[in-house]
């Protein structure tokens, strides 16, 4: 990687991400229904600082001021999600208007300012009420979220650059389902399987739904992906590695670009743990006009007792993530020869630090650099012909970061969430430059 500043197409697009559940708060305003990280948000034990998402960052209020923010930071484009039970409080039955106008009006301010939107739909925050009835084991979820796709996708379609179906199910499946960690709780990997096939259909589901409405956004999904690499070269790391991979990046993607899952994979599995229709897969394998990856670290393999750990040459962040810049350009180059990719953006990548404010600063260079070398690994990609459009960071400002509360922040903008005051940090100030002169350059 040279040191040099990699010059990015004209086009590039620039952004910064967040979602619902972790910046809107508001939870029970407007008549916003229950989503399932209420419940889990309000089970003891779950989040390490025992918080919830109640009140967040408050951008339910602030969002106009939090648009002027993001505004100030040079950037082409945003990426957030609509909180499903806001706008349909069940997940099937009545819409919520009050939900609708909230979004309609974030839309007004972003274009108030000339940012681009970019709209997830979902960002994990699944109605309670469809929980209640299985939530995504149900098959029946699938086509309430067509539904609600569609709905979106008529209201602000014309309004949007981009819609996203799911964001990251393999967290959903895994995290939520497989080991319990996030919402809603479950701990059975035979439903983790389950859940990620009902996640794939209910992505085609609503592709199909939303292209019948005609909308001119671009429809997508957005993955959490991380190349694995073997410890040692023994056989063993090796076919580890392989297997990590077939598991987490293969299982998503061989379905939509493939139409089936890989067979590595399958053959680690109890294939009878998991219903699969016969259709599914024409289902689920709908054109895509844009692939968002998610971005953070590498997967290490290794087959040794206790498993070795990843050298961390460039360390780790505050949640114990091996900064692996290069591994971005692994994965995308993979990704390249591997698939027929549509346009990729990197919806996610980022760097929870433990900020501070020090005399009115916060000097988060670890952040600067983390961003500078994940730019210059992605322009390493686009030199090998990885068509990328467009770079989110992640996250816009610090907000609640899951099971791990607010212990951890991402964020450009630093959070005071006693008096709810946003600050820039230092690597705000240099996203900030950095994208002017790109544009100068340009
Ligand atoms: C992935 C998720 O999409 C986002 O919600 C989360 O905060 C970040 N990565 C950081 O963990």
């Amino acid at each position: 990687m040279s040191n040099q500043t990699p010059q990015f197409p004209d086009a590039f697009q620039w952004g910064v991400a967040t979602s619902a559940y972790q910046i809107e708060g508001a939870a029970f305003e407007d008549g916003r229904g229950a989503s399932i990280w209420d419940t889990f948000t309000h089970t003891e034990g779950k989040i390490i600082d025992a918080s919830t998402g109640d009140v967040a960052c408050d951008h339910y209020h602030r969002y106009a001021e939090d648009v002027a923010l993001l505004a100030g930071l040079n950037v082409d484009c945003y990426r957030f999600s609509v909180s499903w039970p806001r706008v349909q409080p069940d997940g099937e039955g009545a819409w919520n208007e009050a939900g609708f106008d909230f979004y309609s009006r974030l839309l007004d301010e972003l274009a108030r300012h000339g940012v681009g939107a970019h709209l997830t739909l979902y960002h994990w925050d699944l109605p309670q009420a469809l929980q209640d009835k299985g939530g995504w084991l149900n098959r029946d979820t699938t086509a309430h979220f067509a539904l609600y796709a569609a709905e979106v996708a008529r209201r602000f379609g014309a309004r949007v650059a981009t819609i996203a179906t799911h964001n990251e199910p393999w967290c959903t499946a895994n995290l939520g389902h497989g080991i319990g960690q996030f919402a809603p709780g479950m701990a059975d990997p035979a439903a983790a399987l389950q859940v990620s096939h009902h996640l794939l259909l209910s992505h085609g589901l609503a592709l199909q739904a939303m292209r019948a409405t005609g909308t001119k956004a671009r429809l997508g999904i957005v993955l959490n992906q991380w190349p694995a690499t073997a410890a040692t070269d023994s056989a063993a790391d090796i076919a580890k590695a392989r297997h990590e991979y077939a598991r987490s990046v293969q299982w998503f993607m061989d379905p939509i670009f493939k139409g089936h899952y890989p067979e590595l994979a399958l053959e680690q599995i109890d294939r009878s743990a998991f219903t699969v229709l016969e259709n599914d897969f024409t289902t689920i394998r709908q054109p895509l006009d844009f692939l968002g990856v998610n971005y953070y670290t590498r997967a290490f393999a290794s087959a040794e007792e206790p498993p070795r750990s990843a050298p961390a040459l460039l360390g780790v962040s505050d949640m114990q993530w091996e900064t692996y810049p290069q591994g971005l350009t692994e994965l995308l180059v993979g990704l390249h020869r591997e698939y027929t990719l549509p346009p990729i953006y990197i919806t996610e990548n980022g760097m929870a630090v433990a900020d501070e404010i020090v005399d009115g600063r916060v000097r988060d260079q670890p952040r600067t650099d983390y961003i500078r070398m994940h730019l210059a690994a992605l322009d390493a990609a686009m030199r090998e012909g990885v068509d990328v459009r467009g770079y989110f960071y992640w996250s816009l400002m610090d907000n609640f970061e899951w099971n791990s509360g607010y212990a951890k922040r991402f964020g450009l903008l630093h959070v005071d969430y006693a008096t709810q005051a946003r600050s820039l940090k230092d690597s705000a100030l240099w996203y900030r430059d950095f994208i002017t002169a790109q544009r100068a350059a340009a």
